[in-house]
């Protein structure tokens, strides 16, 4: 389905790109110039863009991008960014030819996956940088800790690649958690050492999410990867970082209800008064979770209304009889963002809706154009 034109449809999200700007260059700042960050815009830039936030974070001065896929670093590649990108999951059993040849860099983590890509970088006659992962405890991807040893025997059989950086991923990305994050800090140190022993000197490790980054600075190392801190959304409260993504729609219709009337698929509401309901066309098609059904609030003239029964999968309905001047159709309503005194933040959103902002912010749908702005 083509992206729709935000013009036809009023429900869309502006990504305000000089915010981003200034969130990389808040948290570069905090790690100092001897630290690279790498900007996490797998998953399209946390559902932002991955393209227009690469090139905006190119230009502010990022050197490094971290991806998932294979297909995403290529997608960076075609619109001309030129530094490093860092596929983060690996690139699996097809990915190691198109790797090579987009200059994209492996983390690798898997025998399997180390053979095809030094046989890919020996037919291009070109030697590859790789970033090993080891798992200290995430239990997702990276070689597990009894396995490390061995695997860096076999290693140092793979001519064609060379071992520039050690990583590893935390399991905890709050910010509060101490203790499991401090065991995983030892069990990378011990890592790091035995490769080490082993004739092994990556040119840098690195280890912090945003809560690393903004919680542990004995994580930072020689890169940190933050994502969900450069989207202006960080896991403990941060002065200077701000919101990127903002979604708003405009009211389709609106109607007066009496008292007792029924409301959405299951009559799940009824009002207890005469209520003036808006419709929205926006639902779970767009990315608003049905279950804020009953739960969330919208900002209609900067004053929050709730959502009244069910979230249908293109419309949803708000209760805006408390509000001061008449709403109207066409009236724009704030679902993500607005002004600071009244702002529903993704983490709010992600509260009601019973899921972590990550995930709102990545589940806008493409029914919702992405509006960029603000470029410096
Ligand atoms: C390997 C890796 N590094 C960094 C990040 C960024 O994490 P966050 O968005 O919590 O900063 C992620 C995201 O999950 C990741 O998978």
């Amino acid at each position: 389905m083509p992206a729709p034109s935000p013009q036809l449809r009023p429900t869309s999200a502006s990504i305000d790109l000089a915010a981003l700007q200034e969130n990389f260059r808040v948290l570069r700042e905090r790690v100092g110039p001897q630290v690279r960050v790498l900007a996490a815009v797998k998953g399209d830039a946390y559902g932002h863009g991955a393209v227009p936030c690469s090139q905006a974070l190119e230009a502010a001065g990022c050197e490094a991008f971290g991806v998932a896929l294979v297909e995403e670093g290529a997608q960076l590649r075609d619109a001309g960014v030129r530094g490093m990108v860092l596929c983060m999951g690996g690139v699996g059993r097809h990915g190691a030819e198109e790797a090579v040849a987009r200059g994209l860099t492996p983390v690798v983590y898997d025998e399997g996956d180390a053979h095809r890509l030094n046989a890919a970088a020996r037919a291009a006659g070109r030697r590859l940088t790789v970033h090993l992962k080891v798992d200290t405890g995430m239990g997702r991807l990276g070689v597990p800790l009894p396995h490390w040893e061995r695997f860096l025997d076999r290693f140092a059989a793979f001519e064609w690649l060379d071992f520039a950086a050690l990583m590893t991923h935390f399991a905890q990305a709050d910010g509060h958690e101490q203790v499991f994050t401090r065991e995983q800090l030892r069990r990378f140190r011990g890592a790091a050492a035995s490769a080490q022993r082993r004739g092994f000197t990556p040119g840098f490790l690195h280890a912090a999410n945003s809560a690393g980054l903004l919680a542990h600075p004995d994580s930072w190392f020689g890169m940190v990867r933050p994502g969900i801190a450069l989207y202006g959304e960080p896991p403990v409260p941060t002065p200077g970082l701000t919101p990127v993504m903002r979604v708003a729609t405009r009211v389709l219709f609106v109607k007066d209800l009496p008292r007792g009337a029924s409301v959405s698929y299951g009559r799940r509401f009824v009002t207890t008064r005469p209520s003036r309901i808006a419709t929205l066309p926006v639902g779970y098609a767009d990315g608003y979770p049905r279950a804020l059904s009953g739960r969330a609030s919208v900002l209609v003239q900067e004053q929050r209304c709730p959502v009244v029964g069910t979230v249908c999968m293109d419309l949803c309905m708000v209760d805006v009889t408390d509000v001061r001047a008449p709403v109207e159709s066409g009236d724009e309503v704030v679902l993500l963002g607005g002004a600071p005194a009244a702002r529903i933040g993704a983490a709010e959103l992600a509260d009601w809706a019973g899921t972590i902002p990550y995930e709102v912010l990545c589940g806008f749908s493409t029914r919702v154009p992405r509006v960029h702005g603000g470029l410096l």
